[in-house]
């Protein structure tokens, strides 16, 4: 009899241990893993979709370019995702880009050509830093790249704002985000309401429309190569394969006689 007391106590106390520690995770500041998405670039036959990749360089050029340089990313890289020669040298020229020295030895600035990276925000850390409460707005070219499951990351960061529970201590000037580490993040959420962009090839912006097409954008220019080294992969396999083939052949025919 006292051995079932004992066995209840156990499990009553182990049932409000769990309880206690699901109250925990509301104020945990582990993040959260990723939500997974499908992407039309994954896959050994996955391909950028150029419309949505288009569309997530606008919501980069209107709405992140404010605060995030891609320093790896030139004008002219447009061209993969479908933006003719004419549009390219367009965009660069609504830049300013300093140059120099001239012969006077002085720099100058000029307009953007096809040829210059994307023109950062700011001009050095300190005053992206002093901008931005301390915090530093990482280069976005290869973030895809940089986190850990990257475009689920990005995906799921940029659609996690809330409001922070009872109880969690949140810094001034932070914003509670679950799935960034230490659940506070000093970046405000950028995507805040449908329409915030107002897109050139008539698709309708909900929020989640721009956060994809911007994902898409990050993994492109990430990894720009991506279309050409799968293609090769493909192409070496397709060749390993029949090489295999007349091999087995020429074995066979070799062989044949001595049995
Ligand atoms: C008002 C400025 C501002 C804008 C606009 C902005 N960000 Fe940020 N972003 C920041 C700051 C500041 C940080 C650093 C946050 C920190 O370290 O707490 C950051 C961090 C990030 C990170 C890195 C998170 C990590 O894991 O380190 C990503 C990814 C990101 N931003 C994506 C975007 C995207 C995509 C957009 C456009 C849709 C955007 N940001 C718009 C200020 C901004």
């Amino acid at each position: 009899m006292n051995k079932i007391i004992l066995i209840c106590l156990l499990l009553f106390s182990n049932l409000a241990l769990a309880n206690n520690s699901e109250n925990n995770n509301e104020l945990a500041t582990t993040a959260l893993h990723p939500k997974k998405m499908k992407w039309e670039f994954e896959g050994i036959f996955g391909s950028f979709d150029r419309a949505s990749i288009q569309r997530g360089y606008q919501v980069y050029r209107e709405v992140c370019s404010a605060c995030h340089a891609m320093k790896q990313v030139s004008f002219r890289n447009l061209a993969q995702i479908g933006f003719s020669d004419n549009e390219i040298k367009q965009i660069a020229s609504d830049y300013l880009v300093s140059d120099g020295p001239n012969d006077e030895g002085e720099m100058f600035e000029r307009a953007g050509l096809p040829s210059d990276k994307f023109v950062s925000p700011y001009a050095n850390e300190q005053s992206a830093r002093s901008a931005n409460g301390g915090a530093y707005p990482p280069d976005l070219s290869l973030i895809i790249k940089a986190r850990h499951d990257g475009a689920n990351y990005v995906y799921s960061l940029l659609t996690g704002y809330k409001e922070a529970p009872d109880g969690f201590n949140l810094a001034s000037g932070k914003n509670y985000n679950q799935y960034f580490e230490g659940r506070q993040i000093s970046m405000p959420p950028p995507i805040l309401e449908d329409q915030q962009v107002d897109y050139k090839d008539g698709t309708y912006a909900t929020k989640e429309q721009m956060i994809v097409d911007v994902v898409n954008f990050l993994h492109f220019s990430a990894e720009m190569e991506m279309e050409h080294r799968k293609k090769m992969g493909i192409r070496t396999m397709l060749f390993l394969s029949i090489l295999l083939v007349i091999l087995v052949m020429a074995k066979r025919a070799i062989w044949q006689k001595v049995k």
